[in-house]
């Protein structure tokens, strides 16, 4: 409930990162060398999220929808996950840094699946900073899977409808564990969520910015905590 608190420090930030194509062809350059400065954009923000004492940051890096992209673009972004998953994990991992994948990972290559999984095996330890990647997600997906999961438990007799809480919900989720995230920064211009975390950003404070993420860096990052920290959360109380 405080304004202008420095002292406040977001335990989660969620990123939408938009904009990388747009900011591909604007330079006359293919959609997929957008992807590729996106990713120093991740490098630039995991930097400016460690020094801040964040401890979760969560990334949308594809969704289920992004199928639907052509196949040269899906294959690039593909490509890129696993070859910077990899390349980074023993820095990540030197940093404090654990890689999780969220999103139907089950539903990927069997190649990118187990890079994936290799990029978190390597990461798991000592954690300063959780770096979530979603990876094949979109909330529809992962709330139609909670909601089988506990028709299934119904079923089977361990759990009774009445047991069925918001945090039972939360611990079915692929967040589970996690907190839900006090802040989301959407890149680009557009105002939307688009299909990401609809149950965990219930609370969270949403900040957008006309910034194309390949161009967003560690200073773009810092105006959006400052940003954050002038904010009321009220979480449908009254202020005082
Ligand atoms: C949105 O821009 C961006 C994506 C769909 C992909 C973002 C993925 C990365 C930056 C790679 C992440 C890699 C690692 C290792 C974490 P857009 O293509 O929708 O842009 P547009 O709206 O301008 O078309």
């Amino acid at each position: 409930m405080n304004s202008n608190n420095p002292e406040r420090i977001p335990r989660h930030v969620a990123i939408i990162m938009d904009g990388n194509g747009r900011w591909a062809e604007q330079r006359g350059m293919e959609r997929a060398y957008g992807h590729v400065q996106g990713v120093e954009s991740v490098r630039r923000v995991v930097k400016a999220a460690t020094r801040w004492g964040i401890e979760y940051l969560t990334i949308y890096a594809f969704s289920t929808e992004n199928w639907g992209r052509p196949t040269e673009e899906v294959s690039a972004l593909m490509e890129l996950l696993c070859e910077n998953s990899m390349g980074e994990a023993p820095a990540l991992q030197k940093a404090g840094v654990r890689m999780r994948f969220i999103g139907n990972i089950a539903g990927l290559s069997e190649r990118v699946q187990k890079a994936l999984r290799r990029s978190e095996a390597m990461t798991a330890g000592d954690t300063k900073l959780t770096l979530q990647i979603a990876v094949n997600y979109s909330s529809r997906w992962e709330i139609t899977e909670m909601v089988r999961h506990l028709a299934d438990e119904v079923k089977a007799g361990t759990l009774s409808s009445a047991e069925i809480t918001p945090e039972v919900i939360s611990n079915h989720l692929t967040t589970a564990g996690i907190p839900d995230p006090d802040l989301l920064i959407r890149t680009s211009g557009e105002h939307r969520l688009s299909n990401f975390l609809l149950w965990q950003l219930s609370y969270s404070e949403l900040y957008f910015t006309d910034i194309f993420w390949p161009d967003f860096d560690e200073q773009a990052f810092d105006l959006a905590v400052k940003d954050f920290q002038n904010r009321q959360r009220r979480y449908g109380l009254l202020t005082k």
